[in-house]
């Protein structure tokens, strides 16, 4: 049986605890919600008041050149390309990851018209993030195209000659599932199909190697592990051999003047810029690229300890230890570990299910209230079955904090506190 004490040796004894300091929690909070809003960088408040009254206040106009602004997303790009497997000068940071996919998705499927005309379908998965399938539901609706949604397990035998795209999120939002990259790409490709990986829930918080995969096409989020604040800006990676094509122009939709070879010729026809450059559309929001850059700087602050390898092996021992403490001490509750237990499979996260016979309502839901109301934050997404989320951000989550997460579900769960009225009452926000 694993014991308070037990979690308070692995703290003293895990080389990334500084990391930790480099966040500003509030005291006694336990946080498990950076799957959806990362913690906040101690370094952003000065940044952001720098950027304000510097940078904006003294500089003005001229901050573009001088503060740099201007080559923001390349340069916060590069940054994330180190976290990604990909290489400096494929990655901008920009936009929201929706418009991102937007963007990849109508690029992806200019290629394959022209590679492989005729074909005429999307595969994604039944549970993919909404905004992900509503996105290519629309690209669909404009090119006469279907979107087929699959079981994961179906996926390999959905890939036939009529796929133009597979588009995947390569760690479930819901479940913490986590594909093979690598595998699925290979799968796609044999069949003749590219790929646009959605990396929201991987980028930071497990492993990734574009490159090594031969993937096609990447986005992902800057406010979750990342930690680049509430709408920090997204990103978007495309293998530099779409975006340096000579025989067809890859263009993406969103032809805005960021993306124009030449923005400060100011002519009136569209050239896109070399390589993903061409994928920023108009002006950038300069504050919050400030803030992901120095949410960025949290995860690249790992690099000396191991980087993402050294996290992953950290994350993996937390779930691991959530995972055996809910079995140790919340047994007889009716929970259940959504989240595979094969580590190859998990991404950052671990999602509970609960279903109690002769319940009324979705226990689950309060389940998380009564616990968010104790100090200990995740959250909760309706479904089939309903999930208790707990992200694991190893940067800045210990292994004391998830014993008292545990204990606190098993009062929870004990006295039946989620019964309690005020924690059935729902937010727009859950
Ligand atoms: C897999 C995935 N994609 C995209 C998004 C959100 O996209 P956006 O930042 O455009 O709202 C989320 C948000 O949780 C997500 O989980």
């Amino acid at each position: 049986m694993t014991t308070l004490q037990d979690c308070q040796q692995r703290d003293a004894q895990d080389p990334l605890r500084g990391l930790r300091n480099q966040f500003s929690l509030p005291p006694g909070l336990i946080y498990m919600d950076g799957n959806s809003l990362g913690a906040l960088p101690k370094t952003a408040a000065a940044r952001l008041a720098e950027v304000v009254t510097q940078e904006w206040g003294v500089g003005l106009i001229r901050s573009w050149n001088s503060a740099g602004w201007f080559e923001q997303p390349q340069r916060l790009g590069d940054k994330i390309a180190r976290l990604i497997g990909a290489n400096p000068g494929e990655v901008v940071a920009t936009d929201s990851t929706s418009i991102n996919l937007y963007k990849v998705l109508y690029a992806a499927l200019s290629i394959a018209a022209h590679d492989a005309p005729g074909r005429k379908i999307i595969v994604s998965e039944c549970s993919n993030f909404p905004t992900d399938l509503y996105i290519a539901e629309s690209l669909c609706k404009e090119r006469g195209l279907r979107l087929q949604l699959v079981e994961p397990e179906e996926i390999a035998a959905a890939l036939n000659s009529d796929v133009a795209l597979l588009m995947l999120t390569h760690v479930n939002y819901r479940t913490g599932a986590m594909h093979d990259m690598a595998a699925i790409t290979a799968a796609a490709h044999t069949a003749g199909a590219l790929t646009v990986w959605d990396l929201a829930h991987s980028a930071g918080a497990v492993p990734v190697d574009l490159t090594g995969a031969d993937a096609d096409f990447a986005v992902g989020c800057g406010y979750k592990y990342l930690n680049g604040g509430p709408g920090a800006p997204a990103f978007v990676w495309a293998n530099p051999r779409h975006t340096g094509r000579q025989d067809i122009d890859v263009q993406q939709p969103l032809s805005g003047w960021w993306g124009h070879a030449a923005p400060f010729a100011f002519t009136p026809g569209y050239a896109p810029a070399p390589g993903i450059t061409r994928y920023l559309c108009g002006t950038q929001p300069i504050l919050n690229m400030a803030a992901l850059e120095c949410g960025l700087d949290t995860v690249l602050a790992a690099e000396p300890l191991g980087g993402m390898a050294a996290l992953r092996t950290k994350s993996l021992a937390l779930t691991d230890l959530f995972i055996d403490l809910v079995a140790q001490r919340c047994a007889g509750h009716g929970l259940g570990v959504a989240t595979p237990m094969a580590h190859a499979l998990r991404g950052s996260q671990v999602s509970l299910t609960w279903e109690a016979s002769g319940r009324e309502g979705s226990g689950a839901f309060a389940i998380m209230q009564a616990l968010i109301a104790r100090g200990v934050i995740g959250d909760f997404r309706a479904g089939e079955p309903d999930i208790l989320r707990f992200g694991f951000t190893p940067l800045y989550v210990g292994f004391e904090d998830v014993w008292h997460a545990i204990e606190h579900l098993r009062q929870v769960l004990e006295t039946a506190e989620w019964t309690r009225p005020q924690f059935n009452q729902k937010s727009a926000v859950t």
